[in-house]
């Protein structure tokens, strides 16, 4: 490549866009988010949501759009300037939290909502963002995958996108017995260092038909042709409009690369991997991890495990 089509092929790979699709119904935190979105839940004091924004923010993205619905109007007010709450904190001389609170979005950030009017799956959602991403590549980012902030894939996805231009997914090996809760990929040859191109992928696989053990974890780079796909998808698994379909057909004509994840994670759509994401956080708080930590240590002590099957 001469430098200047280099430079060309960099620019036209430039990512500004990010989609956070949040319209699905958080049936697993019910009754906690039958008014309320799973997505402001908090990790101690910042909502799961931020945590995916800044990923988003510190990766260089510019434009965020969420794709939202009836019960998520808290989400656009999160990342709303709040003047009366401002002034108040102002007044008070609170002026690091009010630091804090307006630096949520950075004055070069633009947020855009959009409505999915029935939660007919990830790939639909998506498909809602269209008019708001237009013709130019995007990143996809679920807010339920909470990554560990030293270990955040987001750069290492990008990379990869500017250098290929293909489609990116972070994938992570998981346990067999987990399979069933993600779209595995086939991978074929490695493209690269911790890079392998997807031939296939699949979603929610028995622990028979899954082609590996590693899992799309929520973190994406499309290119615009993802819509033309997901408009013509059939419903799938669960009737839904599923995004991995989409992906897979790309995957089929071999424009798709998976970029391994080995950092931290969380699952912050389970209840467990909520907790264990919280517990996490207190541990390593600056103000109280360390008497966290002997808290849990006291606790585990006295804990009695219940007795089953008797
Ligand atoms: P999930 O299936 O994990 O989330 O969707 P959910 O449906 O909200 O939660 P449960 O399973 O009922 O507890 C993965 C991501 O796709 C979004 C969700 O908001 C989540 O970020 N999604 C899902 C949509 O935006 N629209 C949909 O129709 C479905």
């Amino acid at each position: 490549m001469t430098e200047e089509t280099m430079s060309k092929h960099t620019s036209m790979n430039k990512v500004r866009k990010a989609v956070f699709p949040v319209a699905g119904l958080g049936t697993r935190f019910l009754p906690a988010t039958k008014a309320m979105p799973k997505e402001l839940l908090p990790i101690i004091d910042k909502p799961v949501i931020q945590h995916a924004v800044e990923e988003a923010i510190d990766a260089g993205i510019t434009d965020l759009v969420f794709v939202t619905g009836r019960t998520k109007r808290a989400i656009e007010d999160h990342f709303d300037a709040n003047p009366e709450l401002e002034n108040a904190l102002a007044e008070s001389g609170k002026t690091d939290v009010l630091e804090e609170l307006r630096s949520i979005i950075p004055a070069h950030v633009n947020c855009v909502f959009v409505r999915q009017a029935k939660p007919l799956g990830l790939g639909h959602a998506i498909l809602c963002a269209r008019p708001a991403v237009g013709n130019e590549p995007f990143v996809v980012l679920l807010p339920d995958d909470l990554m560990a902030r030293s270990t955040r894939p987001m750069k290492a996805l990008l990379q990869n996108f500017e250098r290929t231009g293909n489609t990116s997914i972070s994938v992570a090996k998981v346990p067999k017995e987990t399979l069933h809760k993600y779209g595995i990929i086939k991978p074929a040859a490695s493209s690269a260092p911790g890079t392998v191109q997807v031939s296939g992928i699949v979603e929610k696989p028995s622990i028979n038909d899954a082609p590996s053990d590693m899992a799309a974890i929520g973190r994406y780079i499309f290119t615009p042709d993802i819509f033309d796909y997901l408009k013509t998808q059939a419903p799938g698994v669960g009737g839904e409009i599923q995004l991995t379909d989409a992906i897979n057909v790309l995957a089929q004509m071999g424009q798709v690369d998976a970029v391994l994840f080995q950092g931290r994670r969380y699952d912050c759509g389970s209840k467990f991997g909520y907790l264990e994401a919280i517990v996490d956080h207190a541990l390593e708080h600056p103000e109280f991890g360390e008497q966290f930590a002997e808290l849990i240590r006291i606790k585990s002590l006295n804990h009695r495990p219940k007795k089953t099957g008797s």
